[in-house]
């Protein structure tokens, strides 16, 4: 079965954007973690945060308090940037996704390029997996990109479905890059990584990613927060899960 894994990064978006300078103590909302056992409530998989350097949504403390709370995996999305390492290392998420960061940027815009960090990745993959946390790379459905991942060692990748969502009303273009994921999906499996995928996600979209074979998990959170507040989260996660449902595994 597709897992869905929360992205609940807006959720802190919209709390920073009241309370980013509220004294320690002050009652501040709406808070992540209420939000992502509510997603666990629905039936959601996993909850993902990126705790960036900036900390403009996530901050550390909604990390620590999603560790010691949520029942499902936390998918700790970061920068490979020392301080954030050493973090994530006293944390201990189930998963680590390793994604760029770039400040200027609204949300992350491209994958990691792993070809350029191929020693540098595989020193931080095997840090993390002593300590017991497995790591994902965000990476474009680019097969460069995908072996050099298998050559760091990761146990899985995520590809990078932001472009696909982008061009989605051009049909031309959308199916080319349906094709770029499923060959990227078909090559990382033969290489013994486990695939992801997410980012530009939503219930429209994502029935043609149900081309795209091996999928362990869709990490979705945009599109999710903005059909709760329509509809409240729980709500979301359902409708999310069931056009999840038809995904032939
Ligand atoms: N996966 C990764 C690695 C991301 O950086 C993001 C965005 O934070 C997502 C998935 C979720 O993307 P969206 O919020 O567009 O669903």
């Amino acid at each position: 079965m597709l897992k869905l894994g929360v992205n609940i990064d807006h959720v802190a978006t919209l709390r920073q954007a009241r309370y980013r300078t509220a004294p320690p103590g002050r009652p501040v909302e709406p808070d992540p973690v209420a939000a992502a056992l509510a997603c666990e409530r629905a039936g959601c998989h996993g909850i993902t945060a990126h705790l960036r350097e900036d900390r403009r949504h996530i901050i550390d403390n909604d990390i620590l308090r999603l560790r010691d709370s949520i029942k499902t995996r936390l998918n700790f999305e970061m920068a490979n940037t020392p301080a954030i390492v050493e973090f994530a290392l006293k944390v201990r998420p189930g998963i680590v996704c390793l994604v760029p960061e770039n400040r200027e940027e609204v949300t992350t815009e491209g994958g990691l390029n792993v070809v350029a960090q191929e020693s540098a990745l595989r020193e931080l993959r095997k840090r993390m997996n002593d300590a017991g946390i497995e790591v994902s790379l965000f990476i474009d459905p680019d097969p460069a990109q995908v072996e050099a991942s298998a050559r760091v060692g990761a146990q899985f990748i995520e590809l990078h479905t932001g472009r696909y969502a982008d061009l989605y009303h051009q049909k031309a273009a959308r199916n080319e890059e349906i094709q770029r994921l499923v060959q990227a999906a078909t090559r990382a499996h033969e290489s013994g990584l486990q695939v992801n995928a997410g980012h530009g996600l939503t219930v429209e979209n994502l029935q043609l990613i149900h081309l795209v074979p091996h999928l362990v998990e869709l990490n979705i959170g945009h599109s999710l927060i903005s059909r709760a507040v329509f509809v409240g989260i729980e709500t979301a996660v359902r409708e999310m899960l069931a056009a999840m449902q038809g995904y032939p595994g």
